[in-house]
């Protein structure tokens, strides 16, 4: 697999099939496709995807009772996308439960199962406001780590976290528990809302396993070229 990830986070299927016909046809990409385009469109953006050939990773970050996450996954997974998401917050019952649901969901559609991600701290918060408002005592590697472990104990393929936090999530669970990074911003880049932000070929140094990148791409003037840049800075930092 290719190590971007790029994230449509568009408002509709025209501005995303605009923006896909940018691209080579042979570029075989793997995008991202999140609440945004998914509550805009349906799962039928997932079969327009999968008609050009492109790899899914659908991030819905679903958190809600284990039953509820069940059913929601066993949907999830008749999709035949490659990654889902949930929120590690909450917790190894619901966590489990999603892993149930989302190999149920791909053995009843004869597909592949999708890797579980759990998302840790969203790549948004910084330590200061996780201590304040969730009142969590620990560092924020701390808890990540914390998260990381309770999310591989209870099925997940990976998480979700900033970079900044690979090397910790790595000496807590195993070599091949996957770190997808997104708060990716070339050094040029604004950095927008988010805050624990990291450039391609340090997280790649850092341990990474995939970069999520949104507006560093589809906000640029040159898309295709600006994904090549963050695929040679990869490179660069590997
Ligand atoms: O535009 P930008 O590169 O900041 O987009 C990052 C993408 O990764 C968004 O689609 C966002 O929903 C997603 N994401 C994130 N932080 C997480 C999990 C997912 O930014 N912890």
């Amino acid at each position: 697999m290719r190590p971007v990830i790029v994230a449509l986070d568009f408002e509709n299927q025209t501005v995303v099939e605009h923006f896909l016909d940018q691209f080579p046809a042979t570029d075989q990409l793997t995008v991202k496709v999140g609440m945004e385009l998914f509550y805009a469109t349906g799962p039928s953006i997932l079969r327009t995807l999968r008609d050009r050939g492109l790899r899914i990773f659908l991030d819905l970050k679903l958190y809600d009772i284990p039953h509820t996450v069940e059913q929601a996954m066993r949907q999830l997974g008749r999709q035949g996308v490659a990654m889902v998401t949930v929120h590690a917050a909450g917790g190894a019952a619901m966590l489990a439960a999603a892993r149930r649901g989302l190999d149920q969901g791909s053995r009843e559609a004869g597909v592949a199962p999708a890797k579980l991600l759990a998302i840790t701290q969203l790549t948004s918060t910084t330590e200061a406001q996780m201590q304040a408002e969730q009142l969590v005592s620990a560092d924020l590697p701390a808890t990540v780590a914390h998260l990381a472990q309770l999310a591989q104990a209870n099925g997940a393929d990976g998480v979700i976290s900033s970079a900044l936090e690979d090397p910790a999530i790595h000496a807590a669970t195993s070599a091949d528990f996957l770190c997808i990074n997104p708060g990716i911003r070339l050094a040029t880049d604004a950095v927008d809302d988010q805050k624990r932000v990291v450039t391609p070929a340090r997280a790649a140094a850092l341990g990474s396993n995939g970069l999520v990148v949104g507006r560093s791409i589809t906000r640029a003037t040159d898309p295709v070229a600006a994904y090549q840049t963050v695929l040679t800075e990869w490179e660069r930092g590997k």
